[in-house]
């Protein structure tokens, strides 16, 4: 089953500004963007898993940062943003790109990977379409594997909220609205509906509206 809103995320017109967009970080939706790519990717190192699957991999920004592993399989449904990804990394006989759905492709993979990575992607499932996500993810993981996400998230929704009403008071009307067309994570629900799939999970924050979540798997 395809997700909802699948084409219009798709990022095929964005691709060619979106590189520069992202070095924007004073801008809320973008900051802490680099140091959470680099915190993903610094786990997956920790971790030394063989088998990786990239979910949303857009133009390569975390691809590049990973350490060399056995196989990286990146999933994007943007033609364009997979094309300059291929660009970046010409000689990266290790990684295979496929242009899926993220939701449809956990049913379609035949293997177990040993870390699953998504940055800023996750947040375009509707809620209902995480919570059908996690559960899938965590049958695509290998024992002992790991998740790793960095993404939009609020904390909670008093926090989503307060955020939205404040954003409106300071005439930021065009942010909220942007917010309010996502679906940025609930951290609090997230890690709950992990925990109760048995995973190990934690948050991190790296700004506003940039978190971190790592999820272990048991043997
Ligand atoms: C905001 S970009 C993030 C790209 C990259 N991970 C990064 O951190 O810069 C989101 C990416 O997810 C892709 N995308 C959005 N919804 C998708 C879906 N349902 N299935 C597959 N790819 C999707 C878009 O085409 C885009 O490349």
């Amino acid at each position: 089953m395809k997700s909802e809103y699948v084409d219009k995320f798709n990022h095929d017109e964005d691709a060619p500004g979106y590189d520069q967009d992202v070095l924007n970080e004073a801008h809320p939706i973008r900051a802490g963007y680099s140091e959470l790519l680099n915190w993903v990717a610094a786990k997956v190192e920790m971790h030394k898993p063989g088998r990786v699957l990239e979910l949303g991999s857009g133009t390569g920004n975390l691809t590049l940062r990973l350490p060399q592993v056995e196989a990286l399989t990146c999933v994007d449904i943007s033609t364009e943003m997979q094309r300059i990804a291929q660009e970046k990394s010409p000689a990266s006989t290790h990684i295979t790109y496929v242009k899926a759905d993220i939701l449809e492709v956990l049913d379609q993979l035949d293997k177990k990977f040993d870390a699953v990575i998504s940055t800023y992607t996750i947040h375009h499932l509707t809620a209902a379409e995480k919570q059908l996500f996690f559960a899938k993810m965590e049958s695509s993981l290998a024992p002992r594997g790991i998740a790793v996400f960095g993404d939009l998230m609020f904390e909670n929704q008093e926090n989503k909220t307060a955020y939205l009403e404040q954003c409106r008071r300071s005439g930021q009307e065009e942010l909220a609205e942007d917010i309010e067309d996502e679906f940025f994570w609930d951290v609090e629900l997230a890690l709950d509906k992990l925990q109760v799939l048995g995973l190990q999970a934690s948050a991190k924050q790296f700004s506003e509206l940039s978190w971190g979540i790592v999820a272990h798997k048991h043997a």
